[in-house]
């Protein structure tokens, strides 16, 4: 596997190439002190459903969970006023890309190497935060699981981008800041890269990176 040569680096987006957490920074001062504890708990809910409708087999796309997450966030935290709820869901289209994705994506573009994202995300809100982030033009592609409704880590998301950039698994670079993905990836064959910016401590052990980052920015210099 080592002696292939990478074709392809695909991202993971959300908390790999967009802040999740930047949608609650825009309205901190007015969401009060526990902020932070509603944030986890909008991200963790909405993960939660995707995983769980998946083992149901169900499918409702991603903007309709993160609608529902934040849902359940209010309820959690009362302190939190519902009068943001337009205003957070406005700003999840538009979350700011984590200031060391420009820079990577655009090196690794000049090596000529093609590349993707990998999402749960629904197209439309993929599109919304591929624009915003001016990160359009250095993507060959970008793939949702809403094609084959299911949600990360099923082995038929993974497969959308064997079948569509048409390489074999072990060609792929795959970068996530979330394990659960990274070990979804290397059960799929992939070369997982995990971004662990969070300095969280390594679990899922039979399913391990090939390489772990703090952050994008140590991407280019990696010798895979
Ligand atoms: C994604 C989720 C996992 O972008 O954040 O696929």
């Amino acid at each position: 596997m080592i002696n292939v040569k990478a074709q392809a680096y695909v991202f993971d987006a959300y908390g790999t190439l967009f802040d999740v957490h930047a949608a609650i920074a825009r309205h901190r001062a007015e969401a009060g002190p526990e902020a932070g504890r509603f944030s986890e708990i909008w991200r963790g809910k909405q993960l939660e459903y995707s995983w769980t409708m998946t083992l149901a087999g169900q499918y409702v796309d991603f903007w309709t969970l993160t609608e529902r997450a934040l849902d359940y966030a209010f309820a959690c935290v009362p302190s939190v006023d519902r009068a943001l709820r337009s205003r957070l869901l406005e700003a999840y289209l538009k979350l700011d890309p984590f200031p060391d994705a420009p820079n990577a994506l655009t090196e690794l573009k000049s090596r000529g190497l093609r590349l993707a994202i990998l999402s749960n995300g629904s197209p439309r809100m993929l599109d919304a935060a591929v624009r915003g982030s001016g990160m359009g033009g250095l993507l060959d592609a970008v793939f949702s699981v809403d094609v084959v409704r299911a949600y990360k880590p099923r082995p038929e998301v993974y497969a959308l981008v064997t079948d569509s950039l048409n390489i074999a698994a072990p060609e792929v670079v795959f970068v996530s800041s979330n394990r659960w993905d990274i070990m979804g990836a290397a059960t799929f064959g992939f070369r997982p890269i995990w971004v662990n910016r969070a300095g969280m401590p390594d679990e899922y052990t039979d399913q391990r990176p090939a390489q772990v980052v703090a952050d994008l920015s140590a991407l280019p210099s990696l010798t895979l």
